[in-house]
């Protein structure tokens, strides 16, 4: 095992409910496939191109080869595979990837969220778990995230959680069918005060139980 894998974060509460995270798991096939096939429109847009239809890659059927992969990742320290429980309900994914130790102890972090949960909260609450996981546990130094110009609601979410604005990666990322410019943020450790949970709470973004 590698540190801070498996984990189980939280909770944090916010509008959206109680927000915690957790390893993939096998069995979530049905509430992944299910969330992904009605939300498309909500994700393609901002997610990377693959291989065959949304509906092939998202079928329920998809899930064990994606599991296993996430988990192989994980086994070997480089990815920390995480899903996203508000109430307990399945409620998207967050991922540390690119997990990188020695003299660069760094990762980048992704995450989605289900549509009718949105505006709630849930991503901000998920994205302060993992970024004091990443800093405790994990070990790492920095972490980073790209994310499309056009992407509004995500840029938000990364600004609320204290990350910073590093430059544009040009044609970075096959995105929706074409390469896509990328905004890169960072954050260090030195640059979180206390915890990041903490500095939602004192924002009054967010409650702990
Ligand atoms: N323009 C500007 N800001 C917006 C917009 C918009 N159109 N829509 C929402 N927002 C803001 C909200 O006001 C809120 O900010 P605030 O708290 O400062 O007011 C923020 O965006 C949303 O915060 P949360 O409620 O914590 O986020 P939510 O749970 O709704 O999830 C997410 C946001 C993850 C981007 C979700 O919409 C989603 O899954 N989208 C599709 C997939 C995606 O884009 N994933 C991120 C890819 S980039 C990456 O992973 C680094």
């Amino acid at each position: 095992q590698h540190p801070g894998w498996p984990a189980r974060l939280g909770p944090v509460m916010v509008a959206g409910g109680r927000v915690t995270l957790r390893p993939v798991r096998f069995r979530d096939a049905a509430a992944w496939s299910r969330i992904r096939l009605r939300d498309r429109e909500h994700l393609e847009r901002w997610e990377p191109t693959g291989r065959g239809s949304w509906e092939a890659r998202n079928h329920a059927s998809n899930w064990p080869s994606l599991w296993t992969s996430l988990k192989a990742e994980a086994r070997r320290g480089a990815m920390i595979p995480l899903v996203i429980e508000v109430d307990g309900q399945f409620s998207g994914q967050l991922t540390i990837g690119n997990i990188v130790r020695g003299a660069l102890r760094s990762g980048w972090i992704g995450y989605w969220v289900a549509k009718d949960l949105g505006g709630q909260g849930v991503a901000t609450a998920a994205l302060a778990l993992g970024l004091d996981h990443c800093f405790g546990p994990v070990g790492l130094h920095r972490v980073e995230a790209t994310v499309r110009p056009e992407n509004h609601a995500s840029q938000a979410v990364l600004r609320n959680v204290g990350f910073r604005e590093e430059g544009l990666l040009r044609r970075y990322l096959d995105v929706d069918g074409a390469w896509r410019d990328h905004l890169l943020v960072g954050l260090t450790v030195e640059e979180v005060m206390g915890t990041v949970v903490d500095r939602l709470v004192r924002e009054g973004r967010a409650a702990l139980p």
